[in-house]
């Protein structure tokens, strides 16, 4: 029997991914810089037997749903091609997200199914080619492969083969929080896999969203390495809104946004007038990420949980890299 389990962090953007060049091999057209988060994780065993009719992919205990179950195993047959093996795969997946939300659990679940099905098969891949296989599972799953900070290489090649993430700074480099507010859920949101696609079909605003991306990158690089919180906070707050803001312009025109995430992002408007400094980013949905120092960050959670139509508060220092574990 051929096993392993590993495990993954979740990262959210601080220069967002959004647009792919290459639909297939999930390729982006702007590279991009996240925090990998310390609570929120995905641990997976996969099994390969001989004999076995199909993959089966269970989540949390239960069967997956079959367009999930399809999603893998295309994404196993890549790594049965490279190892040059047949077999069938059980493949167990537990979620520890502290919320019900799920937020940017594709990030973790994708590259500790790559660490778990290329160890369970003997493959030794080194973080880079795992940084790739993983993107081509979900894109921001390139960059948890690494904790701390990181940034994905967007890369030119049309085969993918620059197009990796690179680790920044470690996770004990720089104490940031995320403070996220987890929001009611509306009605359910355009993946981001469509909502990118839409924007850079439709949207005018796409032109301006790549227009600038390059110098938000350079100065989220810099602000990390100089540990300089307000700038860090300026740009990843700008970034997201610019985003966002090419959602708006998409044929037909739709938004992540729900009522309670206005709410929130004047709520943290608002501490900032109060003399705390905290910035928002969003991903493709409703909740919203609060960046804060650490010793703002109870007094942003107190804040942020009594909004009306936020569910729960959940904060996030900077997690570590993605890893084989020896137990659940
Ligand atoms: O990796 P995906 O397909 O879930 O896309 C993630 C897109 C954003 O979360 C909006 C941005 C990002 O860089 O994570």
């Amino acid at each position: 029997m051929r096993e392993a389990l590993a495990r993954a962090h979740a990262n959210i953007a601080l220069v967002k991914y959004w647009g792919k060049r290459d639909e297939e091999r999930i390729l982006p057209m702007n590279g991009s810089i996240s925090m990998t988060v310390d609570p929120f994780y995905v641990t997976t065993a996969v099994t390969f037997e001989d004999g076995l009719p199909e993959d089966r992919l269970v989540l949390n205990g239960l069967d997956a749903a079959a367009v999930d179950q399809r999603r893998v195993t295309t994404f196993l047959d890549r790594i049965r091609a490279l190892a040059r093996v047949d077999a069938r795969a059980v493949i167990r997946s537990e979620n520890h997200v502290p919320t019900g939300a799920g937020l940017a659990s594709s990030s973790a679940a994708y590259a500790a199914l790559a660490m778990a099905a290329t160890r369970a098969l003997g493959l030794n891949l080194s973080p880079t080619d795992l940084s790739k296989l993983a993107r081509q599972g979900s894109g921001s799953a390139s960059r948890s492969v690494y904790g701390g900070f990181v940034e994905w290489l967007k890369g030119n090649r049309e085969d993918g083969e620059d197009s990796y993430a690179v680790p920044l700074a470690p996770p004990d480099y720089w104490d940031i929080r995320m403070v996220m507010a987890i929001v009611d859920s509306g009605p359910k949101s355009v993946s981001s896999r469509d909502g990118m696609r839409s924007v850079v079909e439709t949207s005018p605003f796409y032109a301006g969203w790549q227009a600038t991306v390059e110098s938000d990158l350079a100065a989220v690089r810099n602000a990390i390495l100089r540990r300089d919180f307000a700038v860090l906070g300026q740009v990843a707050e700008a970034n997201a809104f610019k985003m966002h803001a090419t959602t708006m312009g998409a044929v037909p025109p739709f938004t992540y946004w729900s009522g309670t995430t206005i709410e929130v992002i004047r709520r943290v408007q608002q501490m900032r007038g109060e003399g705390v400094p905290a910035y928002v980013t969003i991903d493709a949905g409703p909740h919203v990420v609060v960046l804060c120092e650490p010793q703002h960050a109870s007094w942003v959670e107190a804040s942020l949980a009594v909004v009306p139509g936020v569910k729960e508060v959940v904060q996030a220092g900077p997690g570590p890299d993605a890893r084989e574990v020896d137990a659940w």
